[in-house]
């Protein structure tokens, strides 16, 4: 079902487009938002888009002290004959509730919302950068607008669209990274809110994250909070380990991040008949497999990070090198062909665009 076309209120002077080899990552954002509102007696209405602005907000919104959010991240890219792509949309709608379920947050019509959203792009679509590696980065997010301090769920909440022109979340772009195992913190437990994307996740990672960046590391991974030695994630990202031929990812043990394009990434590898297996996989378990030589290649997926190869780990004063800290075949199969079907250079076998 189509959604009804949103009011409009346009700019009277729109911004200077940056050039794309300034984009980085999330600090240019369009002209544009979509906005919503949500109260617990009318639902969600007053569907629009605005001129991109700030948000006022009661100091006693409950996402001020509790938190009480969550966000989406998913791309849109312009093919060489001037459409553009979305990836999988239909799947950042369905998490997000997942997400709003997790932090008692009303649930979100997924279909009008992501037709509200192909509004917006289409609104601004000449932002979305066409150099390779680029793309229009879309924020949805919801916020606790309800000015009460009580701990309980907020009975009102706003949901925005944002969108960002992109280019590569890491400054090395497809470049190995290198990685630190982390052992103090963790990141999330399981019972959690792990599997959720919401804020909290991510500023807990603050602190681990900058001691590694220091560090010179440029992400850290996540262990699991219990036994401290079952492999969670990878900073923003899902993380993969060829070992003899075959892919290992962690399980889903509802403290990771469910990733749409980890999700992707194994129909890809399945299609191409190299076995792929979800399951605990143990840092020690990886030192052995490093030691016995059977790494052949460790890889992070994320909207943001895309595939990002891991040049090594290191991991009490160990540094584990993996593959001469080379791109491996299949980081590189897997890149090129989801970058490849996400920007319609080649064909979409899964018809996972729109
Ligand atoms: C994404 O990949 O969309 C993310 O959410 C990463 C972001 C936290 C930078």
């Amino acid at each position: 079902m189509s959604a009804t076309v949103v009011e409009v209120e346009k700019v009277e002077k729109m911004k200077n487009k940056p050039e794309d080899d300034q984009l980085g990552f999330g600090k240019y954002f369009t002209d544009h938002m979509f906005v919503m509102e949500y109260c617990d007696e009318t639902g969600w209405g007053n569907p629009r888009i605005s001129p991109y602005e700030p948000i006022t907000l009661d100091p006693a919104a409950v996402i001020f002290h509790y938190g009480q959010t969550v966000f989406e991240g998913l791309k849109a890219y312009r093919t060489n004959d001037e459409r553009i792509l979305l990836f999988r949309p239909d799947m950042n709608m369905k998490r997000m509730n997942k997400s709003c379920e997790r932090l008692s947050m009303p649930p979100i019509d997924e279909a009008e919302v992501l037709d509200y959203l192909k509004q917006l792009i289409s609104l601004e679509k000449d932002w979305v950068p066409s150099s390779e590696g680029t793309s229009l980065y879309i924020r949805p997010f919801i916020i606790a607008t309800e000015p009460f301090l009580g701990l309980a769920p907020s009975k009102q909440y706003k949901l925005v669209i944002i969108l960002s022109p992109v280019g590569s979340y890491y400054p090395q772009g497809i470049q190995p990274v290198d990685i630190k195992v982390e052992e103090q913190y963790t990141r999330a437990v399981r019972g959690g809110t792990g599997m959720a994307k919401t804020a909290g996740n991510y500023c807990a990672t603050f602190n681990a994250q900058s001691t590694a960046s220091k560090q010179g590391f440029s992400q850290v991974l996540w262990l699991d909070a219990i036994e401290k030695k079952y492999i969670e994630e990878v900073g923003t990202s899902n993380v993969f380990f060829k070992v003899n031929g075959e892919v290992i990812t962690p399980e889903l043990t509802g403290s990771i991040l469910p990733g749409i394009t980890r999700m992707s990434v194994i129909e890809m590898l399945r299609s191409w008949g190299i076995p792929v297996s979800e399951r605990k996989i143990s840092i020690d378990e990886v030192y052995e497999y490093h030691q016995e030589g059977a790494l052949e290649e460790v890889f992070c997926t994320g909207t943001a990070a895309v595939i990002s190869p891991v040049g090594a780990f290191e991991w009490r004063g160990t540094s584990i090198n993996i593959n001469d800290k080379q791109i491996g075949d299949v980081s590189r199969r897997l890149y090129d062909t989801l970058t490849g079907i996400q920007t319609g250079k080649i064909a979409d076998p899964f018809h996972w665009t729109t």
